[in-house]
């Protein structure tokens, strides 16, 4: 019998794509067997680049951070931000969000006050469920917290379940929970829409704070620039778009980097950016009124883990979290906003001050020197040229590489 693509070995993936010799090979070789366990239909492992976030002093603590990304100047602008704020407070954790995880069971047709009786009636099996689902969370000190019933209208309601995560994520272990609960409602089983976590995080909101004497950044008038352009991130939806982007170059890179689930923080991250009605950016940047001093604040919810999840079939992002002194999941969390806001920093200034272009195509050139087609040492000596030259673009890259390859030939 034919076996189905998913049921066959990465090898015979690849034959079974009847791909080019070159392509096989080129993926045959990135391929690792952790990898082959995470996810299905398995061909490859797509690597990006790793690099790393020098003395990043958080909370006392100095770390090395490694972050993950595809976007030249981000570690350079995290280096920067996180140099500049060591020359005051560096970043300090003002508020320390719960590991906990929301969950929801979804409604449609129902009578509130009758429902909520059924719920009163419950509790306890629900609690009951909720252990017996995952008991080793129980004798860990974690696991169901909190349960509510939410009318929204329209016959319309919600149960929302609060389950204290410890040191992982706990998406699986929530979901788990949920089709427990789920089952003691079989009188109702023609209402429930659906059962799963939110990423919304609301119990988890953390906020990390930096002050740094105006001079770090070049004096009072930079200093205001880079609060006025904060201020258009608050009343401009457009901008604090970009802004919240340029945040998530930082702090997506070390979710991604230590094997966490960027696409939850992401999405969290933007509904928390418009909890009010108005997108507007996380962090907020203002000169104090000693007229000396630069405060920068971010504040979103992070649902991250130190444990479980991919991290576990991750190697490097086991190596990852070593690396950064094995952190508890409030010191990762605040290492992660600590990031964004250094990333927030640097963009601020650069944005407010000369431009991002110059630093920006400084790091590109070697990207654009790549795509031109040079390679090894050549890289640099393209990239050294086309950042002289009046022109930085992949034209000009090649144009310079087939003057050096001419060079070379004669
Ligand atoms: C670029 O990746 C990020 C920035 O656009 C962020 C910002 O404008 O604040 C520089």
């Amino acid at each position: 019998m034919n076996k189905k693509f998913y049921q066959l070995t990465a090898e015979e993936r690849l034959e079974a794509l009847g791909l080019d010799e070159s392509i096989k090979a080129f993926y045959a070789c990135n391929q690792s067997k952790d990898s082959e366990q995470l996810i299905e239909n398995y061909v490859t492992d797509y690597r990006l680049p790793e690099g790393i976030l020098r003395n990043l002093q958080v909370d006392g603590q100095v770390y090395q951070v490694p972050m993950v990304t595809e976007e030249p100047s981000v570690i350079a602008a995290a280096n920067n931000g996180a140099s500049i704020t060591n020359l005051g407070s560096a970043f300090i954790t003002t508020q320390v969000g719960e590991p906990v995880l929301g969950g929801q069971i979804l409604f449609d047709h129902v009578d509130y006050e009758e429902l909520n009786r059924f719920v009163v009636d419950h509790v306890d099996d629900i609690f009951q469920a909720a252990k017996e689902a995952k008991p080793s969370m129980v004798s860990r000190g974690d696991g169901l917290e909190a349960v509510q019933l939410e009318d929204l209208t329209d016959h319309r309601a919600v149960l929302n379940l609060t389950v204290k995560t410890g040191k992982a994520m706990g998406a699986n272990a929530m979901n788990t929970i949920l089709e427990a609960v789920k089952m003691l409602f079989s009188s109702y089983e023609k209402n429930i829409v659906g059962a799963i976590l939110t990423n919304a995080g609301h119990d988890a909101v953390v906020s990390v704070e930096t002050k740094l004497p105006v001079a770090a950044v070049g004096g009072l008038e930079a200093a205001k620039k880079i609060s006025a352009l904060s201020t258009f991130g608050q009343v401009s939806p457009d901008r604090a778009v970009t802004e919240n982007k340029g945040i998530f170059n930082g702090l997506a890179a070390v979710v991604l980097a230590t094997g966490n689930d960027y696409r939850a923080v992401e999405a969290a991250g933007h509904a928390y950016a418009s909890r009010d009605g108005k997108y507007r950016s996380l962090s907020k940047w203002m000169v104090d009124e000693t007229a000396e001093t630069l405060v920068g604040k971010i504040e979103m919810p992070l649902n991250i883990g130190v444990l479980g999840g991919a991290i576990a079939a991750l190697p490097t992002a086991k190596k990852n979290l070593e690396l950064l002194g094995n952190p508890t999941v409030e010191e990762l969390k605040s290492v992660m906003l600590a990031t964004g806001l250094a990333n927030n920093l640097a963009a601020l200034k650069a944005v407010s001050g000369r431009g991002i272009q110059a630093g920006h195509m400084k790091m590109q050139a070697r990207t654009l020197a790549v795509q031109a087609g040079a390679s090894g040492a050549d890289i640099q000596t393209v990239a050294n040229r086309l950042i002289k030259s009046p022109r930085i673009d992949q034209k000009t890259a090649e144009d310079i590489l087939g003057a050096i390859e001419n060079d070379t030939q004669n």
